[in-house]
């Protein structure tokens, strides 16, 4: 099964994602940390990531579409993968098609996590990061057992750079203008279903997890 993940930041993609392809076992591919890896091992990409990330940009759509095209062609994607964060341009979506056509596949479908803008600023300004083990929290409501620490790995928990309000802003202005397209563009083919996002974690895994099976 092929399912791509949508919705504007903040709105529960990763923390979804992780539940979801653990409870059916496929593989989990996600754009931002995949560059956010980049960046911290200051690899060519991330070089070049690194700046739109701190910005709150897209990184070029030649660099994502080439991650996204070597990284299907994985053994581990053979069984099926969920998209997180990609595609998020409709350049991206098209050359993502045509990426699973030459493979004879194609996207089962895409969940659209809807989350008001509100709710989506108080969980990205209050979210907490394991640079370690990619851990995520949220001072209110997902916090580590134990002081700043990671409950898996003890790493000490980050805010992200760009859950600053200032970037935070940006990035949902390109999410509007750049991602929000997509919503019509997945419709007209068949193959959206929108989830309400402003649940707790649980009750949305639930409405997911009925929807993909
Ligand atoms: P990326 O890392 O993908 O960021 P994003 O899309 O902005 O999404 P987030 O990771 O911020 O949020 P999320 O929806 O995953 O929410 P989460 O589950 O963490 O991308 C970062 C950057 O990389 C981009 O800005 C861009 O520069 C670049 N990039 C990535 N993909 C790209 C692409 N395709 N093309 C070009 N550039 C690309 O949850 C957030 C918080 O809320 C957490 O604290 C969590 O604990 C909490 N929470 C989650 N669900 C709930 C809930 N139901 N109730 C209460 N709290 C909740």
């Amino acid at each position: 099964m092929i399912i791509v993940l949508l919705g504007p930041p903040g709105s529960g993609k990763g923390t979804q994602a992780k539940m979801l392809t653990a409870k059916i076992g496929i593989t989990h591919i996600s754009m931002g940390d995949i560059l956010r890896d980049a960046v911290a091992k200051k690899t060519p990409i991330g070089v070049e990531a690194e700046g739109y990330l701190a910005a709150g940009k897209l990184v070029p759509d030649s660099v994502t579409i080439k991650i996204t095209g070597d990284r299907i062609k994985q053994p581990d994607c053979v069984n099926g993968f969920l998209l997180d964060g990609f595609p998020r341009t409709m350049q991206q979506a098209e050359a993502l098609a045509h990426l699973l056509a030459e493979e004879k596949r194609g996207i089962d479908k895409v969940v659209y996590v809807s989350v008001p803008l509100e709710l989506v600023v108080e969980r990205l300004t209050g979210r907490l990061s394991c640079p370690k083990d990619g851990s995520v929290y949220h001072v209110k409501y997902n916090p580590p057992k134990i002081g700043n620490k990671c409950d898996v790995c003890g790493g000490e928990l980050v805010s992200r750079k760009d859950d600053q309000k200032e970037v935070i802003s940006n990035r949902f202005t390109v999410y509007e203008k750049q991602t929000k397209p997509l919503i019509d563009y997945y419709r007209a083919q068949g193959k959206l279903f929108k989830v309400d996002g402003s649940r707790s974690p649980e009750m949305v895994f639930e409405e997911i997890k009925k929807l993909v099976s």
